[in-house]
């Protein structure tokens, strides 16, 4: 890919991802089968995960998409979220399957949980293809992790620098270079 000459290392590879979320996706299945959950995306860094997820969960799911942005003010325990897209159906009394591209700090996923939570969802989980766990702030551990990688930041497979390299097909780490540009 013309994409390529950006990428210094590839972290997890197309073949692992594939892997990794068949594996995510049997476990969740086996989990969920009478359920009927809302598997909620979070934007836009969900999109290639869940897309690809959702392919391989064998039972009845409902999907919603939320856009949150995090203000990470004031102290570092607080955190403020800020609802860019809200989700068009009711969450009381529904089990909550969040799909997230990466958990890091921890916090997005926490005001999100603690909203859901207040809206009277009946269960939350998390499925997350990537795991920062040296990067928590708040303590979290998402029940369906992906692959834990090192605290680097990466790019593809949904994840972005400056809105680009999302659509890169696997997870690596940028070149110097780019950040320079
Ligand atoms: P928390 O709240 O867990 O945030 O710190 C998770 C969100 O932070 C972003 N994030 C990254 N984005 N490369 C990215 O492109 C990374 O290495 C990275 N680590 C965290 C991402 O938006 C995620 O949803
Ligand atoms: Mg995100």
């Amino acid at each position: 890919m013309f994409l390529d000459q950006d990428i210094a290392q590839v972290l997890v590879s197309q073949t692992q991802i594939e892997k990794e979320t068949k594996r995510l996706a049997a476990e969740v299945s086996n989990d969920y089968k009478d359920k009927y959950p809302i598997v909620v995306g979070l934007l836009k860094g969900c999109i290639p995960f869940m897309s690809d997820l959702i392919k391989h969960l064998d039972f009845h799911l409902e999907m919603g998409f939320m856009d949150v942005s995090s203000y990470h003010g004031g102290t570092e325990s607080t955190v403020d979220v800020k609802i860019e897209k809200d989700l068009s159906m009711p969450v009381k009394d529904r089990h909550i399957l969040i799909a997230e591209d990466i958990v890091d700090s921890g916090r997005t996923l926490n005001a999100v949980i603690n909203l859901l939570r207040s809206r009277g969802a009946k269960s939350i989980e998390v499925v997350t293809m990537l795991d920062k766990p040296e990067g928590r702030k708040i303590d979290y551990k998402p029940k369906y992790i992906g692959v834990s990688i090192p605290k680097v930041f990466v790019v593809g497979y949904g994840l972005d620098y400056q809105e680009r390299y999302r659509n890169v097909p696997y997870v690596g780490i940028l070149k110097p270079k780019v950040y320079e540009t």
